[in-house]
């Protein structure tokens, strides 16, 4: 990593592993954007700016300035002044007018990445990171806007924030402020993205980028089901290993826009940042404001290489967790199993059975605490339903220690039920526009979290609960979206605050909740996987992936999501079949091995399960434990997918020293009379040998001689990347294995 600075050129470049980014001054106030792309050592590189076609600068051609802004590529465009392409910047005036004349202004380079006060955002020392901040002043207005970058050492990524000060006399509203901003030639690029729905997260979709603006969104104050905090423009020929990449993911949860847009000139600019929908911002003089950071990856060599840049940050520079390189505990969680129907007996019962099976710990879910016995009542009323648990919270922890498992709790602390002794005492703490009904969604409110008293009094509150017994793990839900947007406590003009400040509020309140209760293992959950995003993993190691267990629909669910983050923070369990969201049947094995690339857990009444399934969950749980350290903190290549292939899908995971790989292969659908197939492995050392073992253990159907060719069971990293692994096609639909290569 190197930050280098050509006072005289006025170049700065930001140089990672394999990666340059650069911006210039032009015409000493323009600050234009210059390059991204495989790294660069020369800074001189003006040329690339193209400063000598029309339209000219502004120096040299007075009368086209606005020609001019729309065409040049801008570091950070604002509206107002001639460019018509997607601002990052809109702010008005106090007298109402919308523009901004943002002229360079100096800069400074430091050792180290500063903090973005009360944000997620990446960390790092003085030792491993430099950021780079650039000064912007308009005049007019007083406003100065500091734009900061970060790399990190042995890291090919590049992160990004956006600092506005109000140094001015009055008042200026913020109609948006993006945090990052890509202008480039097109490439005939296509937008890759995440989609989804309830149950369906983060599906891939990719598609070619027409003239005009296509963008990923959400105003639904998360980040939503349906649409992801994250974009990539790639090169058509782009594949694993192949093509260039530009991607872009929001260290944060709530409204994001990732926009890109082709134009007149076939440029493409590319933008993230906070949705400007709802939002708008009063800097009063003297005030500051920081929008969230994004985290640029460009590769040069495919899909692969970024994913792994986004896996590495992450666990390196944005987890903070003790648990992150830590086996988590194999869980047992008792809402597939019995819904809002349980009492201390159902859960101790489960908890035995549990116990004798390997599993480590038990979670209580939803329905433990006020009068809840279904989704229609008592959010906000965080202590316990002594009908359904009688001895109180302690005694059940207690009980459930005795058996040898540790215990985990259900919370949903953002949330107020209509129905609840909260909120008959203070029904405006509800999220509310006066006069207007509020909205429901399954059957609650949303708690005005933008307001100090509410964060302070539910904390109050689940710190009580957790404080109360021996806890080691929190799952914190959130199960519906935010809408009459409307707060008590803001003025009129700072109505368009609330999203953020929700955003900060839940911030807050879980960095006190990590902050005062260090050793709890917190996993995330919206609803399944509405808020499985960068900002939340900040504040967990791990993130409910999806409502969906069925094995064959997490294939697609788990491939969309650790294309960005590390398999170490999907939350994955193993559930009953019929599936309760599919009705679809899958083997036993299949499930466990597609849970085992997460957190790993059960999440089924294990009391009804067949004694050969008990038996398969002991072989599940010694596998977790065997290959756990493997999965956790390895390399993740994506070796087939059956979204694309329709067959099958494939992915492995490799030592980062190459001794040792984990391939798992799921067969969606069987076909008969195919020969046997061979799948091209990567990551390993072409000059190593590797034994290869089939990681079943006895009782569990497929037998080895189905599964591994015998007449081989040695072979060289070499021939496994450029011939492949056979695999022989096994009898039935959503048929897994696992095979283990160590180096010999
Ligand atoms: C949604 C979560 O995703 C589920 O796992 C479960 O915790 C329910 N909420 C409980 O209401």
């Amino acid at each position: 990593m190197k930050i280098t600075v050509d006072e005289k050129q006025q170049v700065f470049l930001l140089h990672t592993e394999n990666t340059t980014y650069g911006m210039a001054v032009v015409d000493g106030r323009f600050l234009e954007h210059l390059y991204y792309g495989g790294r660069l050592e020369d800074t001189d590189i003006r040329y690339l700016l193209r400063t000598d076609e029309a339209p000219l600068v502004p120096s040299q051609n007075k009368r086209e300035t606005g020609a001019f802004l729309d065409c040049a590529p801008m570091e950070y465009p604002e509206t107002g002044m001639g460019d018509y392409r997607e601002s990052a910047l809109c702010v008005r005036s106090i007298a109402g007018h919308r523009a901004s004349e943002l002229a360079y202004a100096g800069y400074e380079v430091m050792e180290g990445k500063p903090k973005l006060p009360g944000l997620p955002a990446t960390w790092g020392s003085q030792a491993d990171s430099s950021t780079l901040k650039i000064f912007l002043k308009d005049q007019l207005l007083g406003l100065k806007v500091t734009l900061l970058y970060s790399v990190f050492a042995g890291s090919d990524a590049v992160v990004r924030s956006v600092l506005a000060e109000n140094e001015g006399k009055e008042p200026v509203y913020i109609e948006k402020i993006l945090s990052a901003c890509l202008d480039m030639d097109d490439q005939d690029f296509q937008v890759m993205g995440l989609f989804g729905s309830w149950a369906r997260e983060r599906h891939i979709q990719r598609m070619p980028l027409g003239y005009g603006r296509q963008n990923i969104s959400s105003f639904k104050g998360e980040s939503s089901h349906q649409e992801h905090p994250f974009m990539a423009l790639v090169t058509p020929e782009t594949t694993q290993e192949t093509g260039r990449v530009y991607a872009m993911n929001f260290v944060y949860s709530g409204n994001f826009l990732a926009q890109a847009e082709k134009n007149q000139f076939d440029s493409v600019r590319m933008l993230m940042g906070i949705h400007p929908e709802g939002f708008c911002w009063k800097l009063e003089p003297g005030a500051q404001f920081t929008a969230p950071e994004v985290v640029m990856v460009y590769s040069g060599e495919g899909l692969g290489k970024m994913t792994r840049t986004f896996h590495d940050l992450y666990r390196t520079h944005l987890i903070r967790s003790p648990y992150l390189h830590q086996k988590r505990p194999i869980l047992i969680n008792n809402w597939e199993a019995t819904y809002f129907d349980f009492d201390e007996t159902k859960l101790l019962d489960i908890a035995r059975e549990a116990a004798e099976l390997g599993i480590e710990m038990l979670v209580m879910d939803d329905g433990w605490f006020g009068k809840r016995s279904s989704d229609d009542s008592s959010l906000g009323d965080w202590f316990v339903n002594e009908e359904k648990l009688k001895g109180g919270l302690n005694d059940l922890v207690e009980k459930v220690k005795a058996l040898g498992l540790k215990f985990g709790i259900w919370i949903e602390p953002e949330m107020i039920s209509p129905d609840s002794e909260l909120y008959r005492k203070h029904p405006d703490w509800a999220i509310q526009i006066p006069g207007r009904d509020i909205t429901q969604s399954r059957a609650q409110y949303v708690l005005d979290l933008s307001r100090d008293e509410v964060v302070d009094g539910v904390y109050q509150m689940i710190a009580d609960v957790l404080r109360s017994a021996d806890i080691s793990y929190v799952k914190w839900d959130m199960n519906r979206q935010l809408t009459t947007m409307g707060s008590y406590a803001l003025p009129a003009d700072r109505q368009g605050e609330l999203f953020h400040r929700y955003m900060l509020g839940v911030y807050r309140m879980q960095e006190r909740l990590i902050t005062d209760f260090p050793d709890i293992l917190l996993e995330n959950c919206s609803g399944g996987g509405a808020r499985f995003d960068a900002g939340m993993l900040y504040y967990s190691p791990q993130i409910w992936c999806s409502d969906d267990t069925d094995a064959i629909e997490r294939l697609e669910i788990q491939e969309g999501t650790a294309l960005v983050y590390p398999v170490s923070a999907m939350g994955a369990h193993v559930s009953v079949c019929p599936n309760h969201a599919m009705g679809r049947t899958t083997p036993f094995e299949t499930r466990g091995d597609v849970a085992l690339l997460g957190t790993f857990g059960y999440e089924l009444d294990i009391t009804k399960l067949s004694p050969q399934e008990k038996e398969l969950v002991k072989e599940q749980v010694a596998r977790y434990h065997q290959y756990n350290d493997l999965i956790r903190e390895g390399d993740y290549y994506r070796l087939g997918s059956v979204r694309e292939n329709g067959i099958y899908d494939s992915w492995m995971i490799v030592d980062k020293d190459k001794s040792r790989a984990l391939l798992f292969y799921v067969q969606v659908r069987r076909r008969v009379n195919v020969k046997s197939r061979f799948v091209r492995l990567k990551g390993l050392d072409p000059e190593k040998n590797y034994a290869a073992k089939e990681c079943r253990f006895a009782g569990e159907s497929g037998t080895a001689s189905e599964w591994i060719p015998a007449d081989k069971t040695v072979y060289s990293g070499r021939a496994l990347m450029e011939a492949g692994m056979r695999l022989a096609s096994a009898y039935g639909d959503f048929r897994s294995r696992l095979v283990e290569f160590t180096q010999e």
